[in-house]
């Protein structure tokens, strides 16, 4: 693969103590380019602005799809990336929904390795270090023609990053506005299901809210997702998520709890869940936990969800399953456990 190293890496001009999420970048990205029917060869650049028409068709209609996913590193110095052939797939679903063109195996997968091995340094070893990486799509011919584009940009980009979340969250039942429809696109990683999301999540953080619990676009009665995350319930020893569906984005992250939820012998339920009968578990003391689960938030505990008038407050709890969860999940993401399910890859130790 084609590589233009930089000068002179900035990673030392990075303070490591303390990294908003996704403002800090590696010193290199990847990019590659669709044009005449056919992905052209991946190549590796420093890091900086695009020069884009301003006709680029992605900006005018959306027409892009994207990823996220993580590396770590362990305490050899090896990095481990996790389950990245799942955010391949994941990505070209996403990208057949949006009619763009799918990515290679081979593009994919090798360029995430040189980039990440060539920006190895930008990963700190560490338990809230991780190295966020944002494969991503869009539509770059130059034409504002409201139709799928003619030529298309792949690119990889790496942000080193502690947590997203840095205290437990308080939720509000969304019931105005919708994230996905029945048939529309809420099961991919389009970029326009983020966009349309920003409204209302400023009007619930108006309300003091970190984000919005999205509820079907029909009725407002079963719960799908909250903010960018996968969302769970436990209810006395039972953890309920919503079913996938096509307007429930799969996480990686959503499956990987489940694994090992199951493992522990919990027992799951993958299902419609109302927003009624949550509230009524409430009510009953049956509702014991609330978390999310994402690549960005790994997994967070909720501390209040409201619906209307009605807030239920979810006390801290020392047999918490969303810490347990995450502790087994990062025992593997980390390599300080054996990663049975095979989930990471290694990329040899960097000293
Ligand atoms: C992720 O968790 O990877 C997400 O998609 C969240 C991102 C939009 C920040």
């Amino acid at each position: 693969m084609k590589i233009n190293r930089c000068n002179k890496s900035r990673v030392n001009q990075v303070d490591f103590s303390s990294i908003p999420f996704g403002q800090v970048f590696s010193d290199h990205m990847l990019m590659c380019t669709y044009k005449d029917g056919a992905w052209g060869d991946p190549i590796i650049v420093p890091y900086g602005p695009l020069q884009l028409s301003p006709a680029t068709q992605g900006l005018h209609y959306g027409q892009s799809v994207f990823e996220g996913m993580k590396a770590f590193k362990d305490k050899n110095n090896n990095i481990l990336l996790f389950r990245e052939k799942e955010n391949l797939l994941r990505l070209n679903q996403s990208a057949v929904r949006l009619d763009i063109p799918p990515i290679s195996e081979e593009i994919f997968l090798s360029g995430l390795k040189t980039l990440v091995s060539l920006d190895h340094n930008w990963c700190k070893f560490g338990d809230s270090f991780s190295l966020y990486i944002r494969p991503f799509i869009f539509a770059s011919s130059n034409c504002i023609k409201a139709s799928s584009a003619k030529e298309y940009m792949f690119m990889i980009i790496t942000s080193p990053t502690m947590s997203y979340y840095t205290k437990p969250i308080d939720l509000l039942f969304e019931e105005n506005f919708s994230r996905a429809v029945k048939g529309g696109v809420g099961f991919a990683k389009a970029a326009g299901n983020y966009g349309a999301s920003f409204y209302p999540t400023k009007l619930a953080q108006d309300k003091g809210y970190t984000q919005v619990i999205w509820t079907d676009a029909k009725e407002h009665k079963y719960i799908e997702e909250s903010g960018t995350m996968n969302i769970w319930f436990r209810v006395e020893d039972k953890l309920i998520t919503p079913k996938i569906s096509d307007s429930i984005l799969g996480g990686i992250t959503r499956d990987s709890i489940l694994h090992l939820a199951k493992r522990e012998g919990i027992k799951v339920e993958e299902r419609l869940i109302s927003v009624s009968e949550i509230l009524d578990f409430a009510k009953n003391d049956k509702l014991i936990e609330v978390f999310g689960t994402g690549t960005a938030v790994s997994v967070i505990s909720v501390r209040s969800i409201t619906f209307r008038d009605f807030k239920i407050s979810l006390e801290s709890k020392n047999d918490s399953y969303a810490m347990m969860l995450k502790k087994k999940l990062q025992d593997i993401q980390y390599g300080r456990k054996k990663d049975l399910f095979n989930w990471t890859t290694l990329l040899s130790s960097f000293d």
